[in-house]
């Protein structure tokens, strides 16, 4: 469903401060796969997710989802289509609107061109707090709460239901547990865990936390110096232990091993 082809991203061309940060990536996602990311500060994880998501337009080479080309895309042709959850809990959410309010917002998504588009019918609000019930927080109960009152573990759980209340295509997540503290950061990927599972959504995990990079998903790709270094998948993902990818990791150009976490 995804297809990357030959992507290449040089930052700072012909500058003291020249990066290649991709450097001919190729990479096939099947229609359910849940890929976790892992590599080094720097390897080029998120720039390989700006380059999907159209943030960032790469130098050469292709980006197709469901057979189109989106390489020329802008970035909000392609908001129908992929749902992203950021490390930082401030990013995903209004904090000045009301928790359904922003639900409403990423409902509504790609229909902006009805002059209803804000308007939230009963059907809607069952919806919403149909899905905020499903998280378990609580969350339901407050759908009138402004989401600057939330903790941050509640904001990530709400950005994530946001980006999956529409089925995206695609779903990209970048370290998007890292701000949180161990228990919230656990409950929060229990959530997305399930979340991904019950709708089947074709997943690009970026971490740092190895165990979870094992514990998660079918598929793992490790990243190092704007390459894929690792791809591997089914029962061989499940043999993988934390040694070998460190050992693996130990072999790359790019960080130190302490640029992940064992967990
Ligand atoms: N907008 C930009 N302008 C200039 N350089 C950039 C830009 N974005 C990324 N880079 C550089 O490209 C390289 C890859 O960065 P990227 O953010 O993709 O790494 P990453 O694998 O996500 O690392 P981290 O684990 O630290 O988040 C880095 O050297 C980074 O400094
Ligand atoms: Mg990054």
């Amino acid at each position: 469903m995804l297809k990357i082809s030959n992507v290449f991203k040089t930052f700072n061309i012909g500058t003291i401060n020249e990066k290649r940060a991709l450097n001919d990536i190729n990479l096939t996602l099947n229609d359910g796969d849940f890929v976790t990311v892992i590599g080094g500060n720097g390897a080029g994880k998120s720039t390989l997710q700006n380059v999907i998501s159209g943030t960032i337009t790469p130098d050469y080479g292709k980006v197709e989802i469901n057979g189109i080309d989106i390489t020329k895309f802008p970035e909000y042709k392609r908001a129908e289509f992929i749902g992203r959850v950021f490390q930082d809990p401030m990013l995903g959410t209004a904090s000045d609107m009301w928790i359904e309010e922003n639900l409403a917002l990423a409902y509504k998504r790609g229909e902006n061109r009805s002059p209803f588009k804000w308007m939230i019918n009963n059907e809607n609000v069952n919806l919403f707090k149909n899905s905020l019930a499903k998280l378990g927080l609580g969350l339901e109960d407050r759908m009138k709460s402004k989401v600057k009152l939330l903790s941050g573990g509640q904001r990530q759980a709400i950005t994530l239901l946001m980006a999956t209340i529409r089925k995206p295509d695609l779903l990209m997540l970048d370290e998007h547990t890292a701000a949180l503290d161990p228990k919230t950061a656990n409950l929060v990927l229990t959530l997305t865990n399930e979340i991904i599972e019950q709708n089947n959504l074709t997943t690009l995990m970026i971490t740092h936390n190895m165990k979870d990079a094992l514990s998660y998903g079918n598929r793992l790709i490790m990243m190092d110096q704007g390459k894929i270094i690792y791809d591997v998948s089914g029962e061989d993902k499940k043999k993988l232990t934390v040694e070998d990818l460190l050992k693996k990791f130990n072999q790359t150009k790019d960080a130190p091993s302490d640029a992940m976490i064992l967990g």
